[in-house]
């Protein structure tokens, strides 16, 4: 939306500075205060000789205002532009109109492929906070990626393979219960895992009995397989649903036990590099140089390793979806394991070393309920939905007009846990908190889902025919404005967030969008006004509802007309 005034700033700019048009365009930015403008541009961004506050001065006395730019003045370094706001209001709210659910996206990323490895529980283990963050955030990754046009392959890499998958079919022997594994496989088996590792505490031929089991999968020994094949399949349809109500859909569910060629070939890579070393016969890489420790890739018993497979896994990866560029999704406790994977593939002398980045994030803390700590994605929704429940039975009136309460409390429920989880920068950490993130105030799910609803519900009062053709004149309060100037910048919020990947901008913008909306309310009323002022206000405020509802899909949530 601000394209052309960008351009237009460029345009003359470069005439007056000699930087090249291009560099003087990456250089605009919005102003610190608002107040100062609405485009400004750092002078020591553009790299020149002089005085930056001189300079600054000098070549705002002699820009040219024009239809476009309309005012200008400088502050320190700093020079700031005024744009011609009637032509931006025109300009933004028809091309909302035009584009609905379209507004804010770009091609930059077309003919571009990027793969993003998150979600990847372990089965049999509980799916803690680590998992969920993945989830959450992944999604918004992968969602931002589309949104700027690029191809995306969203994968589920399950932990599902190692000794732990030995001792978890030992435990089945002894506790596994059919009926309980179809009813719930994810559950059934974390139960099987907790007492079957009871029992090993005590019993350490258990720990014996679990790695001759995985030395036969390993093996590729069928009968084995066959047992290990039935959990894993069970647990992916179990978590195929859970995904669903968080509106999440992987392209591909691969897994540790998935990797073969690939990892043969890294050994093989490892091998000829001569990078490896072997200590009492198992096959250590040194990356001690690097400062990156010593690292097992294969154990005395030729079983491989977290490590091994990833290797493997980026191999094949590579070769199946030919990717520019390839996320891990995983929180920071992995730092170290992604440094190593990088380093790696980059020793290997892989083409595609450089393609990879470890997005990561900080943890979570205090996610238990009355029952307990909570271990599966499933109870986490489960408990949040009977919570923000009590929560909307509170307001009695409203709570009776709700159509589908339980469904309406499930929406609400994962809005609320989206948006506590992407409300700040990545590397922080939180605490889990029902009571705030349920909240109706603050900086809650509940919070842009009811300012969302409310605008639905004004198209709904006012059955009124609008359209894009209306007398923008009418639309000449600072509320309207205000709401305006965010409209515009969505199309900047999309491409800027590709570079930090911080979904809290998204959840800022869209905070910042209700809040302009909900001072608008008071002043600029729909009903009971003539024609004119109806419909164009109207337009005005469709259009908010299609942005917010925009940014709120890109975050994840499913945006509700009614609650
Ligand atoms: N399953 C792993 C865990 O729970 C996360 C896997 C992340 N992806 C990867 N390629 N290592 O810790």
């Amino acid at each position: 939306m601000l394209e052309k005034f960008r351009t237009a700033v460029a345009t003359q700019l470069s005439e007056l500075s000699g930087v090249d048009k291009d560099l003087v365009l990456a250089a605009i930015d919005a102003p610190r205060n608002p107040e100062h403008g609405d485009l400004a541009v750092a002078v020591p961004r553009l790299r020149v000789k002089g005085n930056p506050a001189q300079l600054a001065k000098d070549w705002v006395e002699k820009f040219q205002s024009n239809d476009l730019i309309t005012g200008t003045n400088s502050i320190g370094p700093f020079m700031n532009f005024t744009i011609n706001k009637e032509i931006l209001k025109k300009d933004t709210l028809s091309s909302v109109f035009d584009l609905k659910e379209k507004f804010g996206m770009n091609n930059s990323g077309a003919g571009k492929r990027v793969l993003a490895d998150f979600s990847s529980p372990n089965i049999a283990k509980p799916f803690h906070a680590g998992h969920l963050r993945s989830t959450i955030i992944g999604n918004f990754i992968m969602n931002l990626h589309r949104a700027n046009g690029y191809d995306t392959v969203c994968l589920n890499y399950l932990g599902d393979w190692g000794k732990q998958y030995g001792l978890l079919a030992v435990g089945f022997d002894k506790y596994g219960d059919e009926k309980q594994l179809e009813i719930d496989p994810i559950k059934h088996l974390y139960d099987v895992y907790v007492k079957i590792n009871a029992d090993a505490d005590l019993n350490p031929e258990i720990h014996d009995m679990a790695r001759a089991y995985f030395k036969r999968m390993e093996d590729g020994d069928a009968e084995a397989l066959a047992i290990w094949k039935r959990f894993r399949d069970l647990s992916i349809k179990k978590y195929i649903e859970t995904y669903e109500k968080l509106n999440i859909h992987f392209d591909v569910y691969s897994g540790e036990s998935q990797i073969g060629p690939g990892m043969v070939k890294g050994e093989q890579l490892l091998k000829e590099k001569g990078i490896t070393e072997n200590i009492d016969g198992a096959i250590v890489l040194n990356l001690e140089k690097y400062k990156l420790g010593k690292a097992i890739i294969q154990k005395r018993d030729g079983t491989t390793l977290y490590l091994t497979r990833d290797i493997g896994a980026a191999i094949e990866r590579f070769e199946t979806y030919n990717y520019d560029r390839s996320l891990y999704i995983v929180s920071t406790q992995q730092d170290l394991h992604f440094k190593q994977l990088f380093k790696t593939l980059e020793l290997l002398e892989l083409p595609f070393h450089d393609r990879h980045a470890h997005i990561s994030y900080g943890l979570v803390k205090g996610m238990s309920t009355r029952k307990g700590t909570v271990v599966f994605l499933n109870d986490i929704i489960e408990q949040t939905t009977e919570h923000m429940h009590e929560v909307m039975k509170k307001n009695e009136h409203k709570y009776a007009a709700i159509e589908d309460p339980e469904k309406v409390a499930e929406t609400v429920a994962i809005s609320a846990i989206i948006v506590q989880d992407l409300a700040a920068k990545r590397i922080k950490d939180y605490v889990f908190d029902w009571n705030r993130m349920t909240s109706f105030e603050g900086d809650t799910g509940p919070y842009l889902q009811y300012a969302h609803a409310r605008l639905c519900s004004l198209q709904r009062k006012v059955p009124m025919e609008f359209d894009k053709n209306i007398d923008f004149s009418l639309l000449k309060e600072d509320e309207a404005f205000a709401i305006i100037d965010i409209l515009a910048r969505y199309p900047d919020i999309i491409s800027s967030t590709m570079t930090t990947l911080e979904p809290c901008t998204v959840v800022q913008y869209a905070l910042k969008l209700s809040h302009a909306v909900s001072a608008a309310w008071e002043n600029l009323w729909v009903q009971n006004q003539p024609d004119d002022i109806a419909k164009a206000r109207l337009l005005l405020y469709y259009c908010a509802r299609m942005v917010l509802g925009n940014a709120l899909r890109l975050l994840g949530l499913t945006p509700l007309e009614k609650m």
